[in-house]
């Protein structure tokens, strides 16, 4: 009798310390074994190029926050450096989401080419090398978001943003989406004549993420997805 009125008690108390449990802590570093897996009791939460309306999009900030809220995928953009490696990023220029402009060295690199059947003038991710576009910082697009996180973060690679995921201690999908190919393919030479198409697979094959048909997209310029 006794033992039959504690027992609803003895729960509440488990439930309570397991509450107090930090859920998410950062940066996740825990084998890729035994985690908690993708939740399958509502929709699927993506954040679209992380936690953006906080922290400057696409950034490492951004897509960890995202996971500390609780997202099951994160999304990216991918475009390439003038050395071929595979960055994440939105747009065909750097000017409105990175401090690209206030850097003289680079003053040169502003050019137009013609994306889509659009002349676009800016400075292109394609002209610069992974070296370069990792000194400078990102910003945020629009002046009604917290702005206290411009020029904080540097860009990051397609590499780097799925170590974020596989690092995240539960799991976390990944969302990519290849941005301008054909952009990319007139810019950017890859040895053995390979294209930026091949990149991608190649880099998604290494961490084991080809095994089932990705859900394929890709945009191009002057979209906004
Ligand atoms: C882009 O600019 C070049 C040089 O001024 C011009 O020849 C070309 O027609 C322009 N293309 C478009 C699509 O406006």
């Amino acid at each position: 009798m006794i033992l039959t009125k504690c027992l609803p008690l003895i729960w509440l108390s488990l439930l309570t310390v397991c509450a107090g449990r930090p859920l998410y802590p950062l940066p996740g570093k825990e084998p890729q074994t035994g985690k908690l897996p993708l939740q399958t009791s509502r929709p699927y939460n993506i954040a679209h190029r992380g936690s953006n309306g906080e922290i400057p999009e696409e950034t490492a900030a951004s897509y960890l926050r995202a996971i500390e809220e609780g997202t099951d995928f994160i999304e990216t953009d991918i475009l390439s450096s003038k050395d071929g490696v595979l960055i994440r990023f939105h747009d065909v220029i750097l000017d409105e989401t990175t401090n690209v402009a206030t850097y003289k060295e680079f003053a040169d690199r502003k050019k137009t080419y013609e994306v889509q059947g659009f002349n676009v003038t800016g400075f292109f991710p394609f002209d610069f090398t992974l070296k370069e576009l990792k000194t400078l910082r990102t910003k945020q697009r629009y002046a009604f978001r917290d702005q206290q996180y411009n020029g904080k973060y540097p860009i990051i690679t397609f590499e780097e943003f799925i170590a974020i995921a596989r690092d995240a201690p539960r799991v976390v999908g990944i969302y990519p989406e290849i941005k301008n190919p054909v952009l990319m393919n007139q810019h950017v030479k890859w040895p053995g004549g390979k294209r930026f198409e091949d990149k991608v697979v190649e880099t998604l094959k290494k961490y084991g993420l080809a095994k089932s048909p990705p859900n394929r997209r890709c945009y191009h310029a002057n979209t906004r997805h």
